[in-house]
């Protein structure tokens, strides 16, 4: 494939632990992870599944399938085990994905950065679709049919759309209704759906409506989640994929499992303990992730009042860690100091204030826009120590060493924007 590169966020994550290495200060935006120690009861899974050294079957063990099932169950959509698959993180599952199902793909903008180049590796065209004003995740439906027509006018085949619920980048979740429009086009225009799900546990607020289009449109949709974002065991590798009933869906397994079956083989066995554990859900586990929640909402917003504060729009973030201003309104104090794009908006946030963020263009947005990607889950603490005061704070935003990178944040946004 031409135009071959590292994952832009993590070049940049790579960039920044070198200049970090070499004695730099850098408040880190620029990677989507959470910055938690792992939840105790896990590492001891991890620990006591050490003797599980066998391959086993692809797809996973009864145990692990049957409790990813209850989970997705308990979330209205009735799952039995045998229509669930994990694998090492759900980035491999929506490659696998991407391989089995025809036709090219159709992408919210701005988006995940993997969703694009994993779309290229399989030979697909990917289109983007403007995002609504109230949130991402989605493609505004007058945009998405009016593509999809466009697309096809000029002898493509769009067949996939990739939403993300909520959303990386903009943190946001999409209502109900903006869901049932997207699934009434998919059905119109004989669409299939990829839901990502992965944030799907950290909403800020529990109570908030969130309808997957499994609900809507369940023989067309398959939803992908995992555990690195909600428990931040990225490192660990646990993505679990949920398929439909019906002839579509046997088949999509099916591809997905012969996929695998050549690159990964299975999840590791430790792996398989620990996310039998955690898609389980007990009690200790969904009170140590309310506990995490609480933490995200509260700096994702500190972060989001920094942006606005210094004259950028911004969606308010409802879940997951991200924040995704858009600085244009400051447009021209930005230009008075060369910022002209998102790409020198990166390079001068980085090289003047040492401020890490990931900008638009590398998540399918305008380059000309001045929209970054600020992921907020770096800021809990460089040490364990910090980390878990940071958990267990009542107020997180009066600790010393979150507030000092707050100011860092809000002063550079304030002077560049001046
Ligand atoms: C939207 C989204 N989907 C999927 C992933 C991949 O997660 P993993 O492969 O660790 O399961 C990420 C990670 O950044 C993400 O942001």
């Amino acid at each position: 494939m031409s135009g071959r590169r590292l994952s832009p966020n993590l070049a940049l994550n790579q960039l920044v632990a070198r200049r970090r290495a070499d004695g730099e200060s850098i408040v880190h935006l620029g990677f989507g992870e959470a910055r938690l120690p792992p939840f105790r009861p896990l590492v001891e899974r991890l620990v006591s599944g050490a003797e599980r050294s066998m391959y086993g079957s692809v797809a996973g063990g009864a145990a692990v399938r049957e409790a990813a099932a209850g989970y997705f169950t308990r979330r209205r959509i009735p799952t039995t085990a045998d229509r669930v698959a994990v694998a090492p993180g759900s980035k491999p599952l929506l490659m696998a994905l991407n391989m089995v199902i025809p036709g090219d793909v159709l992408l919210p903008r701005p988006c995940w950065n993997t969703y694009a180049p994993q779309a290229a590796y399989a030979g697909k065209r990917a289109f983007g679709v403007a995002i609504p004003d109230e949130c991402g995740g989605v493609p505004e439906p007058a945009a998405l049919r009016e593509t999809v027509r466009a697309a096809r006018a000029s002898g493509h085949d769009p067949r996939i759309v990739v939403l993300t619920l909520p959303d990386n980048p903009t943190g946001t979740l999409a209502p109900p209704a903006l869901i049932r429009e997207v699934c009434a086009i998919a059905a119109e225009e004989d669409l299939y759906l990829i839901s990502d799900e992965i944030y799907r546990d950290l909403l800020h607020d529990p109570a908030q409506p969130m309808l997957s289009p499994a609900e809507v449109l369940p023989e067309r949709t398959v939803v992908t989640t995992g555990l690195s974002k909600s428990l931040a065991i990225g490192g660990w590798r646990i993505g679990v994929a949920r398929f439909p009933g019906g002839a579509w869906g046997a088949d999509v397994l099916d591809g997905v499992t012969s996929f695998a079956s050549e690159v990964w083989s299975t999840l590791a066995g430790p792996m398989q303990e620990v996310a039998a554990y955690a898609f389980a859900e007990p009690v200790e586990l969904r009170e140590h992730l309310a506990a995490s929640v609480r933490l995200h909402a509260a700096v994702a917003g500190a972060v989001y009042r920094c942006a606005v504060a210094a004259g950028a729009s911004c969606r308010p973030p409802t879940g997951g860690f991200y924040v995704y201003p858009d600085f244009e309104p400051v447009r021209a104090a930005l230009e008075r100091r060369g910022i002209t794009d998102s790409d020198s908006f990166q390079r001068q946030l980085l090289d003047e204030f040492g401020v890490a963020v990931l900008a638009g263009h590398h998540l399918g947005d305008d380059r000309r826009a001045l929209r970054f990607k600020a992921a907020t889950g770096q800021l809990y603490g460089e040490t364990e120590e910090e980390q878990y005061l940071a958990l267990n704070a009542e107020a997180p935003l009066r600790l010393r060493h979150i507030t000092d990178k707050l100011t860092r944040i809000e002063e550079s946004f304030a002077k560049l924007c001046r």
